[in-house]
């Protein structure tokens, strides 16, 4: 429940979630400790942990409990999100376990499957299993069979087996049908949870809220009084240590079939009956399936590739080209900028184009949605100072200043007809408190309670790779393109302006905006 104006909401009515095991599959990794074992840590220190909780790691390193309590005892003190407690972690690390062995070796499993035998006695974990393939894609297949083999998987009455699968879930549409096949030759859909870390982020949960706890946006919220969408997912970061995977990848692989198409399905999406998992997943299907295809020769006029030069960041520091990055090969033509203009085939919006993008360095961190809003009539204004009026402009900021921005006209005090451009402003932070999380709590959560609706279904992964496809073709028959042809420190390509400033509109660059900073005032009147 949201709190009142100006105050707090009250304390989270939530139950801690029922008994489990978690096994986490390449546990000695970055995603272990950067981010689920600070998550688990977060919900232990909510109450929102089952007490009858118990977490194995399973990987190639060789550890064993000990050292893998040592390891996870030094490395949340790194990346804990909140103040490290020693009582909380005391009571976590006593639920820490290691089984050392390869992914593609039936003995492990037998001594995986007899260490949760044993850790069910211990801890009382009901025979619920939860299984998290933190691991390369490459392994996902052959640990979905192990697991299989091993009679891992197998639900019983009363017993649930579940898996998280890390993105990316294939790098194409036959490879990622091909690894839903096969993981459905093991698991039932209902097993199999597909992780996209965007849907764990408080502000892209919050789009359905406010689009449909509110009654006065749904009414506005189509092609009669929507002009355009423009939805950014810009980082000021180059690839840092990502080189290998991300030449494999580039920005469309590494962005837009998940994180860009779950920001574009929430916000085009038509009301679902229910939060029920299928309710919410059939309508992101049918959105995804009314894009409109791109023909080939669309490809062209339709979308923008780039990738970055050396160049400067706002702070001053230099930075170098993608191509001198490490494990970046010289000549590379990986896109590390991509930019789309969409079509949604549907009463609500057709001829409502939505603009996406996302780069690497670009000028800074910031995830918005914008919605456009159509220009008043004018006529009122004529005989007035005022020259022209300003559009109003909804914007639904994802991240790092979250919160909801409306850009709106207002007369300016004083005799004459004066119009000016303010801004109202909700920050999360002011009503809600800031309270740093890693955004994997809740998706961890929601999976011990079996509740999938923020995890994808297979046919919504099959629909978004199969509207990206036909962009990655045409790119790849394309011969190799001048890159780089954008600076580190700018806002991408200038065929990325094109694509918007040859339809009379403009990118929303002023994304910097903070919520705290003093406002400006813009005066629309004639002088
Ligand atoms: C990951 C991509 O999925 O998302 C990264 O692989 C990207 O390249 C990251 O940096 C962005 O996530 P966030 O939560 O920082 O916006």
């Amino acid at each position: 429940m949201l709190a009142k104006s100006g105050q707090h909401p009250p304390e989270p009515s939530s139950q801690p979630a029922g008994p489990c095991a978690m096994v986490i599959f390449g546990a000695g990794g970055d995603l272990t400790k950067r981010k689920l074992i600070p998550a688990l840590y977060n919900l232990s220190a909510e109450g929102l942990l089952p007490k009858n909780f118990a977490i194995v790691g399973f990987g190639r390193v060789d550890l064993n409990d000990e050292a893998f309590r040592d390891k996870l005892s030094r490395d949340i003190k790194e990346h804990t999100t909140r103040e490290f407690s020693p009582e909380i972690w005391q009571w976590f690390i006593k639920r820490l376990y290691f089984v050392q062995g390869e992914f593609n070796n039936p003995d492990a499993y037998k001594r995986l499957s007899s260490r949760l035998e044993q850790i069910n006695r211990d801890h009382s974990t009901a025979g619920n299993i939860l299984f998290y393939l933190a691991t390369p894609p490459s392994a996902f297949c052959e640990i979905v069979h192990q697991l299989g083999q091993a009679g891992l998987a197998r639900e019983e009455e009363k017993r649930w087996r579940r898996i998280i699968i890390e993105k990316p879930f294939g790098r194409d549409f036959e490879s990622a049908r091909a690894l839903n096949r096969k993981i459905q030759e093991v698991l039932k859909e209902s097993q199999i949870y597909r992780i996209d870390h965007y849907l764990g982020k408080e502000t892209v949960q919050n789009i359905l809220v406010f689009r449909f706890s509110n009654g006065i946006f749904e009414p506005i919220w189509n092609r009669r009084y929507v002009d355009h969408v423009q939805i950014t997912v810009a980082e000021d970061l180059g690839v840092e240590h990502r080189g290998l995977y991300y030449e494999q990848a580039g920005a469309i692989r590494d962005m837009v079939p998940n994180h860009l198409f779950q920001l574009l399905a929430l916000t085009a999406m038509e009301p679902p009956s229910s939060f029920e998992a299928n309710a919410v997943r059939d309508e992101k299907a049918k959105i995804l399936q009314a894009i409109q295809p791109l023909p080939p020769a669309e490809v062209l006029t339709r979308t923008v590739r780039g990738q970055y030069g050396e160049g400067r960041m706002s702070d001053g520091t230099r930075v170098p080209a993608y191509r001198s990055e490490p494990n970046v090969d010289p000549n590379s033509n990986t896109p590390t900028y991509a930019a789309f203009k969409i079509m949604i085939d549907n009463w609500r919006w057709a001829d409502v184009p939505f603009y996406l993008r996302t780069g690497k360095r670009l000028p800074e961190r910031v995830t918005e949605i914008a919605i456009q809003f159509k220009q008043a009539p004018f006529v009122l204004f004529r005989k007035t100072p005022v020259e022209h009026l300003t559009t109003n402009l909804l914007v639904l900021r994802i991240q790092p200043d979250e919160g909801i921005w409306l850009h709106f006209g207002a007369k300016i005090p004083g005799p004459t007809l004066r119009l000016g451009v303010v801004d109202m402003d909700f920050c999360y932070a002011d009503y809600f408190g800031a309270k740093p999380t890693t955004g994997y709590e809740t998706l961890l959560y929601d999976c011990m309670n079996g509740d999938a609706t923020l995890f994808q279904r297979a046919d919504n992964v099959e629909a978004a790779w199969g509207m990206v496809m036909p962009v990655l073709d045409v790119w790849n028959a394309l011969p190799a393109r001048s890159f780089p042809n954008y600076a580190a420190g700018t806002w991408g390509p200038a065929e990325a302006d094109a694509l918007l400033t040859r339809e009379g509109r403009k990118w929303r660059n002023e994304t910097g905006h903070s919520v705290c900073a003093p406002k400006t005032q813009k005066i629309l009147h004639k002088t």
